[in-house]
């Protein structure tokens, strides 16, 4: 695996592959990775000659009081864990490479962010569309990876993609969870312990509005449902817990094929997210 910090040398070393008929698969993270990254690379290897992944902890979109700071990193372990998972290039630029002084030019998103994080968290995938807009430019990839965990991420990206012509497929890849059903995420390291032990109850009531959709019940008595059972079991803030159309975003009607439930919750120094996707068809 080579590690690469600069654009121009990603770009040389990417045009030369890609001038060997090489098909290129992306995994855009902020790093410190775990199993639901490698799990992105590891689709990624089975599809393309040629797998990249970049590492990232992109300023633009973190809001003025959220974790930038905080965000774990530690790209030596990264290293190893990318390499060992096949990976043939690792791009980890400073802020500095990818956005020199002050950005004359960034993306704006007008849909599907009107709910979600993207109500909680104003600013936050513009500052995504804009980091891949710009990692997509520079990697020209055939595919690109992202993790249904985020899946407000996915169906913004799709905009993207389709808006700005990428010539990319886009591949979204099931959540991977810890054994007790928590989404596995970077930030799980800065929960406390008995924060740690709480947590598992986002997924269990997720879960269950699921289940009670499956089994009939309307949407807005399954998800009234899963908040009372959450509020009796964390100590949390519940940020949201919405279900809506997926992946347009939109209140649900009678003829929504699809479905997503999403919550987020907030403890003292993090936020976590979650989702069940539902098909109705
Ligand atoms: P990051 O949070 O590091 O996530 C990188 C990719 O890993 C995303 O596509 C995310 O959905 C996926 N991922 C995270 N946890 C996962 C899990 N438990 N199961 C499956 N996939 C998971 O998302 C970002 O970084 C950034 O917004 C980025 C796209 C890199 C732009 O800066």
């Amino acid at each position: 695996m080579k590690i690469v910090n600069r654009i121009d040398e990603l770009r040389r070393l990417l045009t030369e592959e890609k001038t060997n008929g090489k098909t290129i698969g992306f995994v855009p993270t902020m790093g410190y990775l775990h199993a639901g990254h490698l799990s992105l690379i590891h689709a990624a290897r089975k599809e393309n000659e040629i797998v990249v992944i970049s590492i990232f902890v992109n300023p633009l979109q973190f809001g003025p009081n959220e974790d930038f700071d905080q965000y774990p990193r530690d790209i030596e372990r990264d290293e190893a864990l990318a390499r060992e998972a096949g990976a043939d290039y690792l791009f980890y630029p400073t802020v500095a490479e990818m956005y020199g002084e002050q950005p004359m030019v960034t993306v704006k998103v007008h849909q599907r962010t009107d709910s979600l994080c993207g109500k909680s968290r104003p600013g936050h995938f513009d500052g995504v569309a804009t980091v891949l807009t710009k990692l997509f430019n520079i990697v020209g990839p055939t595919r690109a990876y992202f993790g249904l965990k985020d899946a407000q991420q996915v169906a913004v990206v799709e905009g993207l993609i389709q808006d700005f012509n990428f010539p990319i497929k886009l591949v979204g890849v099931e959540i991977k969870r810890e054994e007790d059903g928590l989404a596995l995420s970077s930030r799980n390291v800065n929960l406390t312990a008995d924060e740690r032990a709480e947590a598992v109850h986002i997924s269990k009531a997720l879960f269950k509005i699921k289940e009670a959709i499956d089994n009939g019940v309307t949407p807005e008595a399954a998800i009234a449902e899963g908040r009372g059972y959450l509020q009796g079991h964390i100590t949390g803030t519940i940020d949201y817990l919405e279900g809506l159309s997926y992946p347009e975003l939109k209140p649900i009607t009678s003829v929504s094929a699809k479905m997503i439930v999403a919550a987020a919750v907030q403890y003292s120094k993090v936020r976590l997210i979650d989702n069940v996707i539902i098909s109705n068809e």
